[in-house]
């Protein structure tokens, strides 16, 4: 299993130096990379395409470029952001298939020639703006496992899929194979089997000979528990994929290449009891749901919080953001214990926050800024 992962020294260096107005997120790169060559290692011969949306930062991009990385994006503007960074067209897959004409034309004029699809019309607009596209239809597959599942928004049932490649072909653009993506923070790794079986199936169903089978992000990390770790579902993949021929695996994780990265850190605004209203005490940070916490939706993500300059008895406190938004609260039903002694003008760090934060944040929700990134 793999467990909590305290942030790197040079992270902590920069929280204990840096006199900076809060919140802000900091970021490792150096720990993005070790996470890209450790994912490499186990995976050895998948082609890793990074999804651009869980921490878009130019620095990221960077390191994950230099490294030989291809990127994952989601609409133009990323495929800006990749290419700025250095990144090879050629090795970036336009994996969102909600899409109009003019963000496929200006894809496709940058060199993207690789795009996923779910749906005929998308087909049909891709043959019509993205000539000589090589094209993956989405499989929908079970995204039970997940912390922040996609409720179905995604992907063809398997006789559609089927279909959707043949359309593909028959549209003069090349039938690449299948992708799917069971759910970000996906703790099971069985569910990469099942994907990889269905997926399998119908690439074999279309006559695909060489299927490239794109099994998407979803890779865990572990925030407050301990998740399997990348051994596991390395090894489900290998046993779902035995006796497959002439396959070529393609993976699009986000979150566990720069979640362990970052901190974000953050200052409180006010600890309150609210006789009447709850026993516990009411604790209000400068960060909240709209300045990059937006995975506290439903308590899907719960971050680690420790306060770095209290100690001593600690007890369970409610946990919110700054904003006059009733949905601005973090964590009424995740335990979140903290030191009696709190108080407002405290620092409090949320770890492992590099992924889906900073790209999350409201430009002004209530006048408050975008969430600042810092580099070390
Ligand atoms: C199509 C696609 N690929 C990759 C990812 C990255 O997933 P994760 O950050 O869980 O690895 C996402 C995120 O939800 C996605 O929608």
């Amino acid at each position: 299993m793999a467990l909590p992962v305290e942030p790197s020294l040079a992270v902590e260096r920069f929280v204990a130096s840096a006199e900076l107005p809060t919140p802000y997120l900091v970021l490792d790169p150096y720990v993005v990379a070790d996470r890209y060559n450790r994912l490499a290692a186990a995976l050895p011969g998948a082609e890793i395409h990074y999804a651009v949306k869980a921490c878009p930062h130019p620095e990221v991009l960077w390191t994950l470029a230099a490294l030989g990385s291809g990127f994952d994006v989601a609409s133009v503007g990323e495929v800006r952001l990749a290419v700025a960074a250095g990144a090879d067209p050629d090795r970036i897959c336009y994996g969102n298939p909600v899409r109009g004409p003019a963000d496929i034309a200006a894809a496709h004029a940058a060199g993207v020639r690789r795009f996923v699809s779910d749906s005929a019309e998308d087909v049909r607009l891709l043959a019509a703006t993205a000539p000589g596209a090589r094209v993956l239809v989405r499989l929908l597959v079970s995204d039970a496992g997940s912390a922040t599942p996609f409720a179905a928004k995604f992907g063809a049932v398997r006789g559609e899929a089927v279909r959707l490649l043949g359309a593909v072909a028959d549209a003069g653009l090349v039938a690449d194979g299948v992708a799917f993506h069971s759910g970000s923070q996906q703790l099971r790794p069985d569910a990469f089997a099942d994907g990889i079986t269905e997926a399998l199936s119908v690439a074999a169903a279309a006559g695909l000979p060489r299927p490239v089978l794109d099994l998407g992000g979803g890779f865990p990390v572990a925030y407050l528990e301990p998740v399997p770790d990348i051994a596991a579902y390395a090894a489900a993949i290998h046993d779902a994929l035995a006796g497959a021929e002439g396959v070529r695996l393609m993976l699009e994780p986000g979150r566990a290449l720069v979640a362990e990265s970052g901190l974000i850190r953050s200052t409180v605004l006010r600890v309150s009891r609210r006789p009447g209203v709850d026993d516990r005490r009411w604790v209000y940070l400068d960060v909240g749901r709209y300045s990059g916490l937006a995975e506290t939706e439903n308590e899907a993500i719960a971050y680690r919080v420790r306060v770095p300059g209290r100690s001593g008895p600690a007890e369970p406190v409610v946990l919110a953001g700054p904003t006059c938004d009733g949905d601005d609260v973090l964590y009424r039903r995740t335990p979140c214990p903290l030191p009696l002694s709190l108080e407002a003008g405290d620092v409090v760090d949320l770890l492992v926050a590099g992924a889906y934060t900073a790209s999350y944040a409201s430009v002004a929700f209530n006048g408050l800024p975008p969430l600042p990134v810092h580099t070390v």
